[in-house]
């Protein structure tokens, strides 16, 4: 069945950003269904298609003439086991948060390092979220989607995914083409705990816990989250703007030669990851502030709406730290959400 369209519908309270800009038709979609009846309207034949999940990963900068989908498909439920893990089915519409606190609760842990992470389940996997030193790539098993070709429901593996860093198939061969219905998670057996990355580390010290259970985990990411980073309900942002670079260890070798304190994190292969953070904090720009949009003060690779800041706002700052970075670094860095 055809969901119902809007026209001209105002997408300002569905981006985290809080910024206004409208979409030429957009509806809200619960069923493959409804997507099959989509894709047959004569209204919409030929206009582009913009997915929205929780709206937590994207800088809207104008109107768009197409058709935004808000995927809400609900539901969770176990659905067995595949190898050592539990497998669990979840909607792409739930809140990831919530899901992760209902897995816990429900004995199956797993997802607790990815705490307080803003939108919804379905959008983890286009950028494959990831946070102290889990990512989503290592906790599913397999997800299905709507295919806009084939017209069909299909069951991908975490494997046909492409799963990179804060990557996946779904920003660029399948970007607009699938819709990720569901996913399936696998939660560890015999759970570990993750607990080697500093600040999570430093955190659970200063609590007094050896052993940290799944529980614990869980809380102090979210202590060390709503510390650092901006709750979007208070302050419209969009977590990380930027990727932190991926440099080789010669360029490593240069840039530390000129700048002693540069932070970065060895990778397998002799490559680097740089902190962006750290690069936007040392060209001077931690707290900068421009017109209605900001870098946010307590984490420098978070811009900030201010308080009424436009798309255009939000997207001139991203260019003046990517060319004051380009400058000092030599390094162009890459945004992280989806701009429109
Ligand atoms: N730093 C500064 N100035 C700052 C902030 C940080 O110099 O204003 C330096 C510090 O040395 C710090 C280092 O940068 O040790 C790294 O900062 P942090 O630990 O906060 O992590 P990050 O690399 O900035 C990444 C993810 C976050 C994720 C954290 C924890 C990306 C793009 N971001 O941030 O993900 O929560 O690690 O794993 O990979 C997100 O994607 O939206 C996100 C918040």
């Amino acid at each position: 069945m055809l969901p119902t369209l809007h026209e001209q519908f105002s997408l300002r309270d569905l981006n985290s950003f809080g910024v206004e800009a409208r979409a030429r038709f957009f509806c809200r979609v619960r069923r493959a269904d409804e997507l099959a009846a989509l894709a047959a309207e004569p209204r919409l034949a030929g206009l582009p298609r913009l997915l929205l999940g929780g709206g937590s990963n994207l800088l809207l900068t104008r109107d768009f003439d197409g058709v935004v989908i808000k995927v809400e498909p609900p539901g969770l439920r176990e659905v067995g086991e595949s190898g050592d893990a539990w497998c669990v089915e979840v909607g792409a519409g739930e809140n990831w948060h919530a899901t992760v606190e209902r897995l816990l609760a429900m004995g199956r842990p797993g997802l607790e390092n990815l705490a307080l992470i803003p939108g919804n389940c379905g959008a983890a996997p286009i950028q494959n979220i990831g946070a102290y030193g889990v990512e989503l790539a290592e906790r599913l098993e397999s997800l299905t989607a709507w295919d806009f070709d084939s017209k069909q429901v299909v069951r991908m593996p975490a494997a046909d995914c492409d799963f990179g860093y804060r990557d996946s198939a779904f920003k660029h061969a399948l970007a607009g083409r699938r819709v990720v219905l569901g996913i399936t998670l696998a939660l560890p057996k015999r759970w570990q705990p993750v607990a080697g990355y500093a600040d999570v580390a430093h955190e659970l010290r200063a609590r007094g816990i050896a052993q940290p259970s799944a529980h614990d985990i869980f809380e102090t990411v979210v202590a060390i989250r709503r510390r650092k980073l901006p709750d979007p309900a208070a302050i419209g942002n969009a977590g990380s703007f930027f990727k932190n670079p991926i440099v080789s260890r010669d360029e490593h070798r240069a840039l530390i030669a000129h700048h002693p304190s540069l932070v970065g994190y060895p990778l397998p292969g002799g490559r680097v990851k740089l902190a962006a953070a750290w690069l936007i904090d040392a060209a001077g720009l931690k707290g900068a502030t421009r017109g209605r949009a900001g870098v946010y003060d307590r984490q420098a690779l978070v811009l900030v709406n201010r308080g009424g800041a436009t798309g255009a706002e939000i997207l001139a700052l991203a260019r003046e730290v990517q060319d004051k970075v380009a400058e000092k670094f030599g390094i162009r860095l890459e945004p992280e959400p989806v701009i429109v």
